[in-house]
């Protein structure tokens, strides 16, 4: 897999150097490049944003140099093609960012993330962009970042150890929350030595070896958990009711 990142802020991107994902590149799974949009300006101040039409706080990403390292890393005369590269505008108005996204992207060849700042990309970077790759905006959840460099290292990192070769067990990966066919429970407690510390024991049906009983506990924590702390992960039938609050008289 190709992996490109266009951001204001290079030096941002290279936690992607380090552990899992660093060994991934260096093992040749996965080719990095990271480019400073500065590269594509023209003028002495190298300006990447100016204010906004019809006013408003803070500053808006100019299309030009977005327009311009698009047509470099994808080369001219490219247009949305389902074998061709993928591009993630990374934008807390964009959908949000989930495990089947992450699956979906790590069956790419080539990601081209593009992280935006300052009060966001000009709406038409993402609109020509349409005409030339398969664009996606996307969010890594419903909070601000200063800055689009956060939410790629997030997609990156969930994509990359998804790549067939990354993780060295593969097992690891579909017993994890969120995975798919886990019924999208989170997932349950998980305890190591000592058996007891600090006064807290480790479940009494962990040691008793039966694999069975083991299952139907871990099952049955993974939903006490998800009722409790996501309720919106759990099937329509088990949701709670909520009622609604009678208004005055
Ligand atoms: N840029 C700023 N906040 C973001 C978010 N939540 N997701 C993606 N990109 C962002």
């Amino acid at each position: 897999m190709r992996i490109d990142v266009l951001t204001l802020f290079p030096d941002y991107l290279s936690p992607l150097r380090l552990s899992l994902v660093g060994r991934a590149i260096e093992t040749g799974l996965v080719e990095l490049g990271v480019h400073d949009l500065r590269t594509w300006t023209h003028d002495r101040h190298r300006t990447v944003d100016d204010t906004p039409y019809g006013g408003g706080a803070g500053m808006v990403l100019r299309p030009e140099p977005w327009g311009e390292a698009l047509d470099e890393l994808l080369g001219p005369d490219t247009a949305p093609d389902a074998d061709g590269p993928r591009l993630i505008l990374l934008t807390p108005s964009g959908r949000p960012f989930d495990q089947a996204l992450a699956a979906e992207l790590a069956d790419e060849r080539r990601l081209l993330f593009g992280c935006g700042r300052y009060e966001g990309f000009d709406a038409r970077i993402a609109e020509h962009a349409r005409t030339r790759v398969r664009t996606d905006e996307v969010s890594v959840g419903d909070y601000v970042l200063n800055g689009g460099e956060v939410a790629a290292l997030a997609v990156i990192e969930a994509v990359v150890r998804l790549v067939p070769g990354v993780i060295g067990n593969p097992e690891s990966l579909t017993e994890e929350s969120h995975a798919p066919g886990h019924d999208r429970l989170l997932e349950y407690p998980v305890y190591t030595k000592p058996p007891s510390w600090r006064g807290l024991d480790v479940p009494a049906e962990l040691f008793r070896g039966h694999h069975a009983r083991i299952a139907a506990w871990r099952q049955e924590q993974a939903r006490a958990r998800t009722r409790e702390r996501r309720p919106d992960l759990l099937p329509p039938a088990e949701q709670p009711v909520v009622v609604a609050e009678a208004g005055p008289g």
